[in-house]
C-alpha cells in the first residue's frame, strides 16, 4: 500500500469575493478558471456519452473503494457499495486491509451477499469475519482465510489449491483506491489545502476513529455528468435550497480551491436565517446546542469524473474538539442515467451515544432533503439540453459561466483532458 507522505501538487485558490468584483470590471464572460474545453450539447447529454465514451472515462480513472472508517477494527468488513457490491474489504487479525473480489472461487457465488439471511442474520454491508480473519461462502461454506487462501472445503475429499481474487490497493488518508490508478498522486495536494486548514479539517483523516453511520443508494434518471456539474454549480443554492441548504451556509463567503483534479468550495455557516426547512432546523439546532456557532457551514469537493467529499460540523465533543462528518459519493454511469451512492462517516464516539445517533440521523435527514431538491436543476438542465440536440441546435454550445461557476469550468477542462486521453487511447489501439 502507498500511503500519503508528501505534498506535491500546486493549488489555486479563488476567494469569491475577487471573482465578484473582477466581474463588475469585465462585462463579458468572466471566469475564475479559465475555459480549456467547451463540451458540446452531444458531449453533455447525446450522442457521444451515450455510446457509453463517458463510461470509458470512468473506467479508466481511479476506482474508489471506500473509506477505512467502515473496517477500523480487526475482523471487520466492508462490501463496497461504491463499485456495486464487487469488492470486499476485510481488516484482518493483523491490522491489515485486504480487498478481494467479492466473488466465491467455487460456483461464483457472492462471498458476502448483501440483503440475505444468513444462519438466520441478514447480511448488511459492514460486520465482522471469523475471529480468526476466515471468511466463509454461505452456498456451501468453503472457507478462505484472511488472505484469501481456500483453507477447508468440505464437500471435497481435498482442499483444492484456490485463492479468491486480491484486489491491490492504496491508501490516501483513510481514503481507499484501487492501485495503479493514480489516486494518491492526484489527490495528495489536498493535505496542503490552506482552506481545510482556516476551517480546522484534516481531509480524508486516517479513519480508526470514524465510523460509517448510512449508506444510501438512489438510480437517477439523468447522467453523471449533470450531476456533476450540478454538485460544483453553488449558484443555484440560493434559490433551489431556498429553506433547506441556503439557511445552512452564507454563500457571500465562498471561497474555491483547485488542483489538477479536483475543486473544493469552502462556505461559512449562516446565522440569520429566515423560513427553515424542519430537516435543517433540526440539524442546525443539534450543532449550536454542541458548542455554538461552528467554523464552517459546508466544504464539498469534487474529484475526477464522478466522485464528490464532502464534510459537515458536527459541534464540539466533551473535551471542546470540533467534531466533523465526512461524506462521500459515487456516481456509477449507466448509459445516460446514473447510480448514486453516498456514505455517511462520522466520528465512533458520537455514534456511541443516542444523542449522537440523533445528530448524525439528522445531518442525514438535512442532507438527503438537498440531494432530492438537486433533482430539479439535474433533470431540468437534461431536458433543456435534449430540446437544443433533438431540434438541430445541439451545437449552439454553453452560455457564458458565470464567477460563481469556477468549479464547473473545472469541471469541463478536465473532461476535455480525460475525452483527449481516451482519443489518444484509442487511436494507439487502432
Ligand atoms: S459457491 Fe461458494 S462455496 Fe460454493
Ligand atoms: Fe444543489
Amino acid at each position: 500500500m502507498t500511503y500519503l507522505t508528501e505534498l506535491t501538487f500546486f493549488t489555486h485558490r479563488v476567494p469569491w469575493g475577487l471573482s465578484f468584483v473582477l466581474s463588475n470590471l469585465i462585462t463579458e464572460e468572466v471566469q475564475i478558471m479559465e475555459l480549456t474545453f467547451r463540451p458540446t450539447m452531444e458531449d453533455l447529454c447525446g450522442a457521444l456519452f451515450a455510446q457509453d465514451k463517458f463510461g470509458a472515462i470512468v473506467a479508466a480513472s481511479p476506482r474508489f473503494l471506500g473509506f477505512a472508517g467502515a473496517i477500523s477494527e480487526k475482523t471487520d468488513r466492508y462490501v463496497s457499495a461504491f463499485t456495486d457490491d464487487q469488492h470486499l474489504l476485510v481488516r484482518g487479525t493483523d491490522g491489515q486491509i485486504r480487498c478481494f473480489l467479492n466473488t466465491c472461487r467455487h460456483r461464483n457465488a457472492q462471498l458476502v451477499p448483501l440483503g440475505h439471511m444468513v444462519n438466520g442474520k441478514m447480511v448488511t454491508r459492514t460486520g465482522k469475519v471469523a475471529p480468526t480473519g476466515a471468511i466463509t461462502c454461505p452456498l456451501h461454506r468453503l472457507t478462505y482465510d484472511e488472505k484469501g487462501t481456500l483453507r477447508t472445503a468440505l464437500a471435497f475429499p481435498k482442499t483444492p489449491c484456490l485463492k479468491l481474487h486480491e484486489v491491490p490497493i492504496e491508501m490516501v488518508g483513510g481514503l481507499i483506491f484501487e492501485t495503479g490508478r493514480g489516486a494518491y498522486s492526484q489527490l495528495a495536494s489536498v493535505m496542503d489545502s490552506p482552506g481545510f486548514k482556516k476551517f480546522g479539517i484534516t481531509p480524508f483523516a486516517r479513519a480508526a476513529k470514524m465510523a460509517l453511520g448510512f449508506s444510501e443508494t438512489s438510480e437517477e434518471d439523468f447522467g453523471t455528468v449533470t450531476f456533476m456539474e450540478v454538485f460544483g454549480d453553488t449558484d443555484h443554492v440560493d434559490d433551489i435550497h431556498v429553506s433547506s441548504f441556503h439557511q445552512q451556509v452564507d454563500m457571500s463567503t465562498l471561497e474555491l480551491e483547485y488542483g489538477e483534479d479536483w475543486s473544493v468550495q469552502f462556505v461559512g455557516w449562516r446565522e440569520k436565517t429566515t423560513t427553515v426547512a424542519p430537516e435543517y432546523q433540526r440539524y442546525r439546532g443539534l450543532v449550536l446546542a454542541r458548542g455554538g456557532k461552528p467554523k464552517f457551514g459546508a466544504v464539498w469537493m469534487s474529484y475526477g469524473p464522478n466522485m464528490t467529499f464532502e464534510w459537515y460540523p458536527l459541534g464540539k465533543d466533551e473535551s471542546g474538539e470540533d467534531q466533523t462528518a465526512f461524506v462521500t459519493s459515487v456516481c456509477i454511469p449507466n448509459g445516460m442515467k446514473c447510480k448514486i451512492v453516498v456514505e455517511f462517516y462520522f466520528p465512533a464516539s458520537l455514534l456511541a451515544t443516542e444523542e449522537g445517533w440523533n445528530l448524525a440521523q439528522a445531518l442525514r435527514d438535512a442532507y438527503m432533503l438537498t440531494a432530492e431538491e438537486d433533482r430539479y436543476p439535474c433533470i431540468s438542465m437534461e431536458k433543456g439540453r435534449r430540446t437544443l440536440v433533438e431540434n438541430k441546435h445541439g451545437d449552439e454550445g454553453l452560455g457564458p459561466i458565470g464567477p460563481q461557476e469556477g468549479c464547473v469550468a473545472h469541471y469541463y477542462n478536465l473532461l476535455g483532458r480525460r475525452m483527449k486521453a481516451l482519443a489518444q487511447r484509442e487511436a494507439c489501439n487502432v
